[in-house]
């Protein structure tokens, strides 16, 4: 059994008070057990959040770094930063840097490997456009960009990783996916990981969803087969959105343990 882990991606929102505020009220209102929170505010405000989180089950995150761990970068931060910090995880390879910034596959295993070395541990985004599930392309975009960027980790250090299943045009959208379409590419994802790194190793590995994630849709969504938890972007901005969230993986993956439990099969 894995336990579901919530990620809140602030993106570039919260000014400094809000911030903290938010963070503490997450860390407040976060259960005791049964599912993993972690927290991603913009960069400028991890000392801050990371000072009301400290001692608590509320993990920080980075929201990006950079490939390298220092040097003549302007505007970039590095793993081993976010490390210093106070950061325990960080989200790679999100849509809005792949696109908005034309960051390419290759350099988001650059990143995820950056992220190991600094022993972060990864939450790597995978999603395809629009145009692309249109053309029937999705799940070979998304084993691609899965591919490069996993291409330079070590096998011992699979369980470390998380992955999300952002497709782009449900990020921001109010759009979620459908089943149909996130149970199938759960299911591509995972017999990817487990041929890599074979069921063992790679079924520590979670697999989030990402896109449109709200207190309304979330009891479903976390409840499909192979869905582990949920990077959310909107719906974390607010504490009573993003722990209505995090409750509902705490059900779900309580449930499903005691279906395994009963033999019942995984979800
Ligand atoms: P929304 O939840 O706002 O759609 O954003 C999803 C996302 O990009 C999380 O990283």
């Amino acid at each position: 059994m894995r336990t579901p882990l919530i990620a809140g991606n602030w993106k570039m929102n919260t000014l400094r008070a809000g911030a903290v505020a938010l963070a503490r009220a997450v860390r407040e209102g976060a259960p005791a057990d049964g599912v993993e929170v972690v927290l991603c505010p913009p960069f400028v405000h991890l000392g801050a959040v990371g000072e009301v989180l400290r001692g608590s089950r509320v993990r920080l995150g980075g929201q990006d770094c950079h490939e390298k761990p220092e040097g003549a970068f302007t505007g970039s931060v590095s793993a081993p930063m976010l490390v210093d910090a106070g950061a325990t995880d960080v989200i790679v390879g999100h849509s809005e840097r792949r696109h908005a910034l034309g960051e390419p596959d290759a350099l988001v295993g650059f990143k995820t490997r950056a992220a190991l070395d600094a022993r972060l541990a990864p939450i790597v985004c995978v999603g395809e456009t629009i145009e692309e599930r249109k053309a029937g392309s999705s799940e070979a975009v998304v084993l691609r960009q899965l591919d490069a960027a996993l291409a330079h980790v070590r096998p011992a250090e699979a369980p470390r990783l998380s992955l999300a299943y952002e497709p782009v045009w449900a990020i921001g959208t109010g759009v979620v996916a459908t089943p149909r379409e996130i149970v199938p590419m759960h299911a591509a994802l995972r017999a990817r990981l487990d041929a890599l790194w074979g069921a063992d190793r790679a079924g520590a590995i979670r697999i989030l969803y990402g896109g449109s994630v709200n207190a309304k849709n979330a009891d479903e969504i976390l409840a499909l087969a192979g869905v582990d938890g949920a990077l959310v972007g909107g719906a974390s901005l607010t504490s009573e959105g993003f722990l209505a969230i995090v409750e509902a993986a705490r059900k779900g993956g309580a449930s499903a343990a005691s279906r395994v439990s009963r033999g019942e099969g995984t979800r």
